[in-house]
């Protein structure tokens, strides 16, 4: 009896175990406007209790979420993973977030970017009852250029760092073994990225626009140039194990020196599969039926897109304006011309 029950106990933890792995806040998005805190499958306790606490803003990061996989899509898209979506599945990301490579520490990056991203933007808009411009950014400063006041409105970007960390870190935080730990460290990386883009923005005064006064802000960059960022650092990511008490990362160097990861890079633990061909247990989709590039020699051009299986070409026949000309005044007026382009696509494997 004991050992039957023991049994089904086991077995209900591993379906829940599973679960609760693979589901994620990520998931929010596509819940819309009616969040509601009981039904996301895979928040933790903490998270549960911040989105009671906060609904607007879990509206917020929801909606968010739209963009930083848009951008992740963006900087991926010439690539043979291309930051694509499992349909229905509730870590977005399906069975790819079970290893710790590259592509998992960028995603894990460019979400809690994203998170502090879309907060701060929605403070300085007003959006918020939590939250607004920053509040110390007030009196007089002073930099290289001389002395300015504060004013206008600077992004709360502290505020929205600390609540990102408090939200999106719980579920790692819970449980800390090695790919938590990661999962953290690309995470904070992904939160400096926002922070360290900051830039100062000021407006002149003064007689016939001297610049003898200065209003001064501080303004978060383009969520571009976060991208971006945080790409670079993916190019250069770091290959790290945990350290032999278990309790940080070190990085795993040839020369074989073994130091602390720096804080702004992205780590990750596992090789990345080459994502060529469609596999359950990667979560690779492959890159059949993907568009290639024949006369580029970077990852989109064919022979690196298709993995040496070949390449499909298509001739299509589009329309384009062209012959533009100008007419005093003021209207272009184009003619709509056919242009033939051949479009190549990976073969599929058979
Ligand atoms: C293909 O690659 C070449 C070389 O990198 C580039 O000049 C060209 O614009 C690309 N074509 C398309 C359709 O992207």
């Amino acid at each position: 009896m004991n050992a039957l029950a023991c049994g089904l106990c086991w077995y209900v933890c591993a379906a829940v175990c599973v679960l609760s792995v693979d589901a994620s806040w990520w998931y929010m998005s596509t819940l819309g406007s009616r969040v509601m805190c009981d039904n996301i499958p895979g928040l933790v306790s903490e998270q549960r209790q911040l989105c009671r606490q906060h609904p607007r803003v879990m509206q917020a990061i929801g909606a968010g979420v739209q963009d930083w996989i848009a951008e992740c899509q963006h900087q991926f898209r010439n690539h043979r993973w291309n930051c694509n979506i499992v349909a229905r599945d509730h870590s977005l990301f399906g069975r790819l977030l079970l290893r710790g490579s590259r592509e998992v520490a960028f995603i894990y990056a460019i979400s809690s970017a994203g998170v502090v991203h879309t907060l701060a933007r929605a403070c300085s808009r007003g959006e918020l009852d939590s939250c607004s411009c920053d509040p110390r950014k007030t009196g007089t400063w002073r930099d290289r250029a001389g002395a300015f006041d504060w004013g206008g409105c600077s992004d709360h970007v502290e505020h929205a760092a600390r609540f990102g960390h408090a939200f999106v870190d719980a579920k790692e935080r819970k449980e800390p073994d090695a790919r938590a730990l990661i999962n953290l460290h690309n995470n904070r990386a992904g939160r400096k990225a926002v922070k360290r883009l900051l830039s100062l923005e000021c407006k002149c005064h003064g007689v016939s626009g001297s610049c003898s006064a200065r209003t001064c802000w501080l303004a978060m960059a383009d969520f571009r140039r976060t991208g971006d960022e945080l790409r670079r650092k993916y190019e250069r990511a770091v290959h790290v194990a945990v350290n032999q008490y278990g309790a940080a990362l070190t990085t795993l160097s040839a020369a074989g020196r073994r130091t602390a990861p720096g804080k702004n890079q992205l780590v990750y633990s596992d090789e990345s599969p080459d994502f060529c061909v469609h596999d359950h247990d990667t979560g690779s989709v492959g890159t059949g039926g993907r568009r290639c590039n024949v006369t580029s020699r970077g990852a989109d051009g064919c022979s690196v897109m298709c993995c040496g299986r070949g390449y499909d070409t298509a001739r299509v026949s589009r329309s384009a304006k062209c012959e533009c000309k100008f007419h005093w005044c003021c209207v272009v007026r184009c003619r709509d011309c056919r242009q033939v382009v051949d479009v190549r696509t990976c073969k599929d494997h058979t």
